[in-house]
């Protein structure tokens, strides 16, 4: 398969459609979200072939936890899961693992092993994986706002989860919903958005390739005149 023309260097995901995926097939709610780990991994993988540096996704959201205890369950387990089954993969890749969140709301053990995973992959210079977990915009900038104030600071950005991160140049959003569901807020100013029908355990390499043509199509001006 091709190259992309134009590598963006953050490109970001907000994975929708898990349950009506599995829906269509007469399964459970979490037999979609299984398979949408698969397409992380082959998001990772083009990532890495194409020279992106930080590929974000959107994994869990503050209003997530209002869903069904079984489905939230099952959805902490699978992070748990993916991630021992990851680490490998990403130490021979050269991938710093990061979650950015509210993470005070997870269980101890599952904090324990991302700080886990976060240490033993944060010489990883190749590419950034970011997964929002327990994570809202709102949140983020309220809980920015009392660090900003507390420490007398003056740049938001600084304060934010994801300070030091560029903010996405690309954001793509599978299942035909045309919204942002309260991810990232400031930092989505000026990114190009994709949406697609594709639900997220459909979304692979190839649907990959033609989102970041069309991005390479587009014409960002930040305001000036070209
Ligand atoms: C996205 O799929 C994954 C999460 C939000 C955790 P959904 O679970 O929202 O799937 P749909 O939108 O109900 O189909
Ligand atoms: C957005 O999907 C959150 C994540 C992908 C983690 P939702 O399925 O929760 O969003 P809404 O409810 O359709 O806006
Ligand atoms: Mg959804």
């Amino acid at each position: 398969m091709d190259a992309p023309e134009i590598v963006p260097v953050h490109v970001s995901f907000i994975m929708d459609g898990n349950g009506r995926w599995a829906r269509a097939r007469g399964k459970d709610r979490i037999y979609g979200h299984f398979e949408g780990v698969e397409s992380v991994r082959a998001v990772l993988e083009a990532s890495v072939e194409w020279g992106i540096k930080y590929v974000s996704f959107f994994a869990f959201s503050e209003e997530n936890w209002g869903r069904p205890q079984d489905e939230v369950m099952g959805l902490m387990d699978l992070m748990m899961r993916s991630m021992k089954n990851e680490v490998n993969s990403f130490l021979s890749n050269g991938i710093r693992f990061r979650v950015l969140g509210n993470l005070a709301r997870l269980s101890p053990e599952l904090r324990e092993e991302i700080k886990h995973m976060e240490d033993i992959t944060s010489s990883g210079d190749k590419m950034t994986m970011i997964i929002f977990m327990s994570y809202s915009g709102q949140w983020d900038l309220r809980q920015a706002a009392l660090k900003m104030e507390e420490e007398g600071g003056k740049d938001i950005g600084d304060y934010l989860v994801t300070a030091g991160i560029p903010d996405p140049d690309l954001l793509i959003r599978t299942s035909g919903e045309k919204r942002i569901s309260n991810f990232l807020l400031w930092q989505l100013a000026y990114t190009e958005f994709v949406f697609t029908d594709t639900l997220w355990p459909d979304f692979r390499k190839e649907e990959y390739l033609n989102a970041l043509r069309e991005y390479a199509s587009r014409d960002r001006r930040f305001g000036k005149v070209k």
